[in-house]
């Protein structure tokens, strides 16, 4: 029997998938040592195999080939852009995509002013203000803590996702707009969509019975 390579997110979604698979009879023992430094996972008896990778690169794996399923958050998946199907929406990692800033930036999204909007997300932002909108915006690419944008005039909003919101509160920030709700997804490559047909559909037959959308 082939592989059927699995590319999970690192970090909180990771372990939420691991929690969900163990719920249809799928676990990986190996995986839960929190300090192993391994980067490939397998179970033999079931012929399947797992990685963990950084959110924007999981999208890429599944494209590739190189894994045949990928479970990612719904906002890499519309900022990458792969040819990739999506087959399940897993219920969890719930949040929303949004555009923050300070009270006053509201006015600013109003008159359609020409603004500056720092994120992670920089092809979201673009299909948000120039397609949606109709806005010319100027977009300035980060990798993180998004939110100091604003507070140090590099932008004068963000586009970023909210879950708690405790992170804007706590930068006096709040949310003007929302673009999108977002949750974690599968992904599947397409030829193996088609080789595998038999154990990728009998899987997301058994993870829809257990999620809870
Ligand atoms: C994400 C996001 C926000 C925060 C939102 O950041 O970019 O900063 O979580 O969550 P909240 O609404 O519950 O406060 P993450 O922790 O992934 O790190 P990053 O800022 O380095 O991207």
């Amino acid at each position: 029997m082939r592989y059927l390579t699995f590319a999970l997110t690192k970090g909180r979604l990771a372990s939420k998938t691991l929690a969900l698979l163990e719920q249809v009879g799928i676990s990986c023992e190996e995986m839960k040592d929190k300090d192993t430094r391994k980067l490939i996972f397998t179970n033999e008896e079931l012929g399947l195999r797992f990685f963990l990778a950084k959110g924007p690169d999981v999208p890429t794996y599944v494209e590739y080939g190189a894994a045949d399923i990928g479970v990612v958050g719904s906002d890499t998946i519309r900022e990458e852009n792969r040819r990739v199907y999506e087959v399940l929406d897993l219920g969890f990692g719930k949040c929303r995509m949004c555009v923050c800033g300070p009270e006053e930036a509201q006015t600013l999204l109003q008159h359609h002013e020409r603004i500056r909007v720092a994120t992670k997300y920089p092809n979201i932002a673009r299909e948000y203000f120039y397609n949606k909108k109709n806005q010319t915006v100027d977009i300035i690419k980060l990798n993180g803590s998004v939110e100091l944008g604003p507070i140090v005039k590099l932008s004068d909003v963000i586009v970023d996702i909210v879950e708690t919101g405790s992170t804007l509160r706590e930068n006096g920030l709040t949310v003007l707009e929302e673009i999108c709700p977002l949750s974690a997804r599968m992904i599947v490559n397409q030829v193996s969509m088609q080789m595998e047909t038999e154990r990728i559909k009998d899987l997301i037959a058994r993870l829809r019975k257990v999620v809870e959308v």
